[in-house]
Parts: C-alpha cells; sequence; structure tokens
C-alpha cells in the first residue's frame, strides 16, 4: 500500500489530535497502562503546543491517498528554528513524539517510512542529535526507533506523587543558603548559561522561552545561591526539564517548586471553575542510569511513585556533564 508522506499544516491539527487519542489509548488499553491525558482538551492543548505554538515545530504526516485521511504521524520540535542561521559552535537537538499510526493501518511500514523521511530531513538540516523517550512497555516502538538508528541512553522512571517535606529536612543548612523564585524572560541567559553547564553546546532556550510566553501559569522556579546570587538550579513548569548543580540542590528545588506549583494550579483551575485540582500530584523523569540515588531518594524518601518507565533513545551526538544534575521531560 502507498502512503504519501507530507509536512503538518494547521488544518490537520483535529486529525493529528484524534489520531494520536486512537494510537495511544489502545496501546495503554493493551499493555494496561493508564492514559497520559484524561480528556481530548488536554491532548489537544499538548499537540497545538507543539505543532503551532513552538517556533522549532517540524512534523510529518502520512495520508492514505484512498481517502485523503491522515493516518500517521511524527510530531517534532526542533532546539533552534530551522529556518534562521546558526551561531558558531551551536549544537541543535530535535525532540521526537509523539509518533502514532491509526491501529487499523499498524504493520504496514507506515511509522518505519516517517522515521526514515523525519531523519533525512534532520540530516539535510544538519541537525546534531535526534532525542526522544520510549515507553518502555512497548516492544514495537522500541524495534521501530533500534532500526532508525536510535541507541538507547538512560533508563527513566517517571515518578509521580507529592514528595514528602521531610525527604529534604537533612539538607536544610543548604536550603538556608538559597532561595527560590520563578523564572522570567530575563533569567533565559542565567537559565542557558546552567544548561550549558550540563549539556555543553546545547541549548534549551527556545522551549524555556516558547514555555514562558504560551503557559496559562508560570510554574517554572530558579533556584539561586543567596550569597553569590548565581543559579545553582532551574526547574521549567513541572514535568519539566530541571538543571541544577548537584542532586541536593535538585531534592531542595523539586521539592519546594512541587508545592509551590500545586498551589498555583489548584488555585487557577478553581478560579477557571475546574473541579479537577491538582494538589496532591507531581511528575519527575527520574534518570536512575546516571543517578540511581535519586531514585531511591524519591521513592524511599520522598514517597514518589513509579509511574511507569521510559529509555531515552538518542541518534547523533550525546554529551552528559556527569558532574552536574539534569533531569529531562517527556522529550530530551
Ligand atoms: C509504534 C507505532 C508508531 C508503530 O507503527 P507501525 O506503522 O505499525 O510500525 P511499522 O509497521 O513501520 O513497523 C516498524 C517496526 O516496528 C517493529 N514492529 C512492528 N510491528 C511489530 C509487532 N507486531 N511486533 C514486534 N515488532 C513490530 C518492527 O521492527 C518494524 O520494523 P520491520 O517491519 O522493518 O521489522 C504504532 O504501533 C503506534 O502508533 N503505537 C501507539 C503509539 C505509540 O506507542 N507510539 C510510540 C510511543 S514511544
Amino acid at each position: 500500500m502507498m502512503f504519501e508522506i507530507v509536512r503538518y499544516t494547521r488544518e490537520y491539527i483535529d486529525e493529528n489530535v484524534d489520531l494520536y487519542i486512537e494510537a495511544f489509548h489502545e496501546v495503554y488499553r493493551k499493555y494496561n497502562v493508564r492514559k497520559e491525558f484524561q480528556t481530548r482538551e488536554g491532548a489537544l492543548e499538548a499537540i497545538f503546543l507543539l505543532q503551532e505554538r513552538h517556533p522549532g515545530s517540524y512534523s510529518l504526516m502520512a495520508i492514505d491517498p484512498a481517502t485523503k485521511k491522515v493516518v500517521g504521524h511524527v510530531i517534532t520540535t526542533v532546539s533552534v528554528p530551522l529556518s534562521s542561521p546558526r551561531t558558531p559552535g551551536q549544537l541543535s537537538v530535535a525532540s521526537i513524539g509523539p509518533v502514532s499510526v491509526s491501529p487499523h493501518y499498524q504493520g504496514k511500514g507506515i511509522a518505519m517510512k516517517l522515521m526514515q523521511a523525519l531523519c533525512e530531513v534532520m540530516d539535510e538540516k544538519k541537525v546534531d542529535s535526534l532525542r526522544l523517550m520510549q515507553d518502555a512497555f512497548n516492544p514495537i516502538s522500541f524495534s521501530l526507533y533500534l532500526r532508525s538508528q536510535f541507541m538507547p541512553k538512560e533508563a527513566i522512571s517517571i515518578l509521580e506523587g507529592m514528595p514528602d517535606p521531610t525527604s529534604i529536612e537533612h539538607l536544610a543548612d543548604l536550603e538556608a543558603s538559597t532561595l527560590i523564585r520563578k523564572i522570567t524572560l530575563d533569567d533565559l541567559d542565567a537559565c542557558d548559561r546552567l544548561y550549558g553547564q550540563a549539556h555543553p553546546g546545547f541549548s534549551r532556550r527556545l522551549d524555556l522561552e516558547t514555555e514562558l510566553k504560551t503557559s496559562k501559569i508560570c510554574t517554572s522556579f530558579a533556584l539561586i545561591d543567596k550569597n553569590t546570587q548565581e543559579f545553582v538550579g532551574y526547574s521549567a513548569s513541572i514535568p519539566g526539564h530541571s538543571v541544577c548543580k548537584t542532586e541536593d540542590y535538585f531534592k531542595i528545588l523539586f521539592v519546594r517548586t512541587c508545592h509551590l506549583s500545586s498551589a498555583e494550579k489548584d488555585e487557577y483551575n478553581r478560579k477557571n471553575g475546574k473541579t479537577e485540582l491538582t494538589s496532591l500530584k507531581e511528575y519527575f523523569y527520574c534518570p536512575w542510569t546516571s543517578h540511581p540515588g535519586l531514585l531511591k531518594w524519591g521513592v524511599e524518601c520522598a514517597k514518589l511513585k513509579i509511574w511507569r518507565n521510559e529509555t531515552h533513545m538518542v541518534r547523533g551526538v550525546y554529551c552528559v556533564n556527569p558532574e552536574m544534575t539534569y533531569i529531562p521531560d517527556c522529550f530530551q
């Protein structure tokens, strides 16, 4: 069967959301996994952010020529706008996902074709690194990505719950030397510098900037050394990525921002007449190949539960500084 591979355009947003829900709900049902989004509105918001709001958005769709319906897609955001010139030494990352194929069309090579086409474009545009989070319960997507030259780099457990504040009691002195405040657009340089220490050559400035400009409520926070005024950590809107100088700084930042942002989200929901309150649940993508101690702390001390496991997979350049604590989000 032949399929057309075309670039995503705005008029397909609803079809893309429906396709995502159809494909993922089927796989969650098959493996008995809780859904990522409980409502269509939640899925639409996430897909809209990736396909419409992010300046580095680049998605491909597979169209069935007989019905003209979208039967597959791979949604991608690139860390630098593909149209603008690159500064020397600046490396770029494409964050891939979700990848969905309609259950009626699976097993026909559509995802493989989409991945091949995407990798060709990214190679042509000289994107240095392609990254994704693979659902560890799903052997099909693992084979798909391995065959597309992605390699597993890190095992991740998504932890959920509200961290127990007593889990950072032993860090009281360190906590007293810091302050936490919300990130604004003026802090992008400081965040970028910290990110560059964790991932030399790379930047998530565009992701952070997009989030600060588009989020309805800002739940991105910086951890600052009171004496030097230096950023020792930041966290992009939970469950966004975080970068910290040490694991202990991360523990402080995570526990405090969970409580601060949960209260804020509840307040926002209350004001907007939403009954589903968020308190008592936040998420943390724990990279336990590089930070096994954080997994132990998260489960035993912070009393978080493991929701599900993921595999961070990369094609191309991957360099992390083991001295830093980098907590990924669902993309990289
Ligand atoms: C994962 C998914 C996108 C694959 O789409 P697809 O079009 O059916 O995949 P393809 O037919 O191109 O197959 C790609 C590779 O996957 C593997 N694969 C496909 N079907 C498989 C099966 N039933 N069992 C084991 N491996 C399988 C094979 O390695 C195959 O390559 P090959 O045919 O060269 O051996 C699709 O199953 C899907 O949408 N699932 C739900 C959403 C999801 O889980 N997305 C990925 C999240 S990490």
